[in-house]
């Protein structure tokens, strides 16, 4: 829950982090334990064994909670795994909506796994909710969006699909990696759940993984306690502490990726040799206007097109500061392939279908001296063919 007197940065500093009762350790100690003492039959301290609580992980969801405003917050080992235990909620025979254009292991998830087990799932373009509102089947039982999409960076309006899905009883999730709560706030908006991959802004620091689910109702708390005892995919009391870590300085963190995206976007979008720019900060991106309605500010995610996968193999072999790597939201600046990396599952047919062409390379602008950034893009780009 949060505390409503303080803000943002207060709270991810201090919610679920109170000093140690018993020693006064300002940090949250690592609680590194599989079970604990109980001083009679059925009597302990609120905690009987490791994959149910652990200390470290119970504050960790205690901020979590706090920073996206919803009722409950638990933790998996991974984004994959959050989404997994959503997806537990869904019986055979349910139905679910899911943008066409999200995280390609989402879709792998959904259509190599999760079908198997006779749910079923429908693909649109939610960036128009009346798509959303005709694919809906009396079997639905969940809308899952990703806003900006990975790596399209096309917006879907949370609060416009939040009413569509309300009308007929479904409920919304939300994955709010890209922006993280500091930028997006989904439940406000009218979302149910929002999950993110904590692995990218939420930790920031490129060295966990994680996952978490915030729900708004007491069946989601009861629902994803219960899913992270009988499953066990948990996040580890290390990782906990590492994520935790991590959010302290959430808010300055995402200040910076702002500042830093906005300005390479507008270096880019000059560039005589990109051919595109995908970032909802530019006033020329479609969605622009519903970028500065329901965000507050753009974040540092960038789409380009360089007009062949030879020009993108050819940009990032010369550079020197960013790193070609999977994965986003590290305080340093990564870049990736999406055709051969987080959407290679989805096949070249997957791919033409969304306009992910061999030449796109996304960006996950980190907070490192913008001018070095810069530097680093433009002698890559005068590389190119
Ligand atoms: C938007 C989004 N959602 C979910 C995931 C999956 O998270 P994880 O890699 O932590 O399992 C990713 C990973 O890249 C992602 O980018």
């Amino acid at each position: 829950m949060q505390n409503p007197k303080h803000g943002f940065a207060t709270r991810a500093i201090h919610d679920g982090q109170q000093p140690d009762a018993q020693t006064g350790a300002v940090n949250v100690p690592i609680y590194l334990t599989s079970t604990y003492q109980q001083e009679e039959i059925g009597k302990h301290k609120g905690h009987e064994y490791a994959r149910l609580t652990n200390p470290t992980r119970d504050a960790l969801e205690v901020s979590l909670c706090s920073l996206e405003g919803g009722t409950s917050a638990h933790c998996f080992a991974s984004g994959m795994a959050a989404l997994t235990a959503l997806c537990t909620m869904m019986r055979a025979g349910d139905h679910v909506v899911c943008s066409d254009n999200v995280y390609g292991g989402t879709s792998r998830l959904f259509n190599q796994v999760l079908s198997g087990y006779g749910i079923a799932f429908t693909y649109v373009d939610t960036s128009d909710p009346a798509n959303v509102a005709r694919a809906l089947r009396p079997e639905t039982r969940l809308v899952h969006i990703e806003t900006p999409t990975n790596p399209m960076m096309t917006l879907t309006d949370i609060a416009a699909v939040a009413e569509v899905c309300h009308a007929s009883g479904v409920e919304l999730s939300v994955d709010n990696t890209f922006l993280s709560p500091y930028l997006q706030q989904p439940i406000a908006l009218g979302a149910d759940i929002v999950m993110h991959s904590t692995t990218k802004f939420l930790n920031g620091h490129s060295d966990g993984l994680g996952g978490v689910l915030v729900g708004t109702r007491p069946e989601h708390a009861e629902r994803f306690r219960y899913v992270q005892k009988c499953t066990g995919g948990i996040l580890s009391p290390f990782e906990s502490y590492l994520l935790l870590r991590g959010v302290k300085t959430l808010a300055v963190r995402m200040r910076q990726h702002d500042a830093n995206g906005r300005v390479v976007a507008e270096f880019l979008r000059r560039h005589p040799r990109v051919r595109q720019v995908y970032y909802p900060g530019l006033a020329e991106h479609p969605q622009h206007a519903l970028a500065l309605r329901q965000q507050t500010g753009f974040g540092s995610m960038i789409t380009i097109e360089t007009g062949s996968r030879e020009n993108a193999n050819a940009l990032v072999r010369r550079l020197r500061l960013a790193v070609l790597a999977e994965s986003l939201g590290g305080v340093e600046t990564l870049v990736c392939h999406p055709a051969t990396m987080t959407h290679a599952a989805l096949g070249a047919e997957g791919r033409a279908r969304l306009g992910i062409t061999d030449g796109l390379l996304r960006l996950s602008v980190g907070i490192e001296d913008v001018a070095d950034i810069l530097a680093d893009l433009d002698q890559a780009l005068a590389g190119m063919p």
